[in-house]
């Protein structure tokens, strides 16, 4: 088709009005059928020419990217795209003329996030740089599959996990096998049972099963692939509903709480009702760390592009010997603990593709510190001065 035309067009000045027309009809059917490809494909492309005006921009990347009102034929590429991040990253890579790496943004559209991967290319035709493509990647879903099945970290941990479950049963049930056999040989030998050692046989035997629930609950727990939903949450509110919760205990305890907010920029994804938990389950530990009370404080910082949270106890501190294991599932010192509760944390906080650090001294007390990404968009709000300092611009 491309030849024809090509020869068509060399013998132009020899056609008549009625060829031109219908050579004109041609190469419409022709850029048709070539709009129809690009609609149909499911990235969002934007072509550019090479000084970065569009050229165009096919059905898919209308769907996934915020465009302006109005005209974009013949604008600047940067200037059509209104997400600020995604703007000034195609104005980055279309005048570098790098070709990127895929970079992924978030994208809030009507409540739901979605993740988009966009790549510029370089538009070569006849050997030359004839402009850009911008393909745009809805990786949305993939990345919830991946968070879905991102189980238990290694077949090793699950097996300690199992082990460590079968024995922790092992005492409830003997101590189950041990009441029923009591409870039977007062029955058949000594008829003897009165409705007061019944009931104490079966509190015992309530007890022991409630213990065995727990087991199982934390377990599923510890073990189930999240089902996350992050949303974009300001981390100080989230921080002082859940202390305003453990407020009364605190004061039950004599602990006294010192918040210090300092993260300008305290916005996160998060899923507040597992991260609540794993914030709940060291603040527990710091309550148990610190039986004649004493005094819990919570910190927010920025630091390197993150987030940062420390939860400070002055409580009993952690031994060298302990520091390698309390994140091990059922690694417990308490008499009641499952040693489960950090296992939980570990997971919630990688689950964030956050991290989490320690530092503990004996006798003095111990420092569980919380670093998370910022959203981008957020991160972008800090600009670096030439002393080194941060400073920071809201929108
Ligand atoms: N703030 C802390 N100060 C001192 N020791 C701590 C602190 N946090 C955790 N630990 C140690 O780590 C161990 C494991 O903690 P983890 O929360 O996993 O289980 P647990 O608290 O023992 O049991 P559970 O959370 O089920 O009540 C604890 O038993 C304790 O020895
Ligand atoms: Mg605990």
């Amino acid at each position: 088709m491309r030849k024809f035309i090509e020869k068509a067009l060399a013998k132009l000045p020899k056609l008549n009005h009625e060829q031109i027309t219908s050579l004109i009809d041609l190469l419409l059917k022709e850029h048709e059928r070539f709009e129809g490809v690009i609609d149909s494909l499911h990235e969002g492309v934007v072509v550019t020419d090479t000084n970065h005006r569009v050229m165009m921009i096919n059905k898919a990347a209308y769907r996934m990217l915020p465009f302006s009102g109005g005209e974009h034929e013949y604008h600047l590429a940067w200037a059509v795209i209104i997400d600020r991040d995604i703007s000034s990253w195609v104005e980055r890579m279309l005048k570098e003329g790098n070709k990127a790496e895929d970079e992924e943004f978030y994208l809030e559209k009507s409540d739901t996030l979605n993740i988009l991967s966009l790549t510029v290319l370089p538009l070569v035709r006849n050997r030359q740089v004839a402009g850009s493509i911008i393909l745009a990647r809805d990786i949305t879903s993939r990345k919830r599959k991946e968070a879905k099945y991102r189980r238990a970290e290694n077949l090793a941990s699950l097996t300690t996990l199992a082990a460590g479950v079968a024995h922790e049963i092992k005492n409830p049930l003997a101590s189950i096998g041990i009441h029923l056999q009591l409870m039977r040989r007062e029955v058949e030998y000594q008829h003897s049972l009165t409705e007061e050692s019944v009931c104490s046989y079966l509190d015992v035997l309530e007890e022991e099963i409630e213990r065995l629930n727990g087991i199982v609950v934390d377990f599923l727990f510890a073990v189930r692939p999240m089902d996350t939903r992050m949303k974009r949450e300001d981390m100080h509110r989230v921080l002082s509903d859940l202390l305003d919760f453990v407020r009364y205990e605190l004061e039950e305890h004599k602990i006294e709480l010192e918040t210090s907010f300092k993260a300008q920029i305290h916005k996160a994804e998060i899923d507040q009702k597992y991260f609540k938990q794993a914030l709940l389950n060291i603040i527990k530990n710091a309550i148990a760390a610190m039986p004649e009370g004493g005094h819990l404080r919570v910190s927010t910082y920025v630091s390197g592009g993150l987030l940062g949270i420390d939860i400070t106890d002055d409580g009993i501190g952690i031994t060298e010997e302990h520091m390698n294991k309390i994140f091990e599932p059922y690694f417990t010192t308490k008499d009641f603990g499952s040693g489960l509760g950090l296992t939980v944390v570990y997971k919630v906080i990688r689950e964030h593709q956050g991290d989490i650090s320690i530092n503990s001294a004996e006798g003095k007390g111990t420092t569980f510190t919380i670093l998370l990404p910022l959203p981008k968009g957020e991160h972008d709000l800090i600009s670096w001065e030439e002393d080194g300092e941060i400073h920071y611009s809201h929108r």
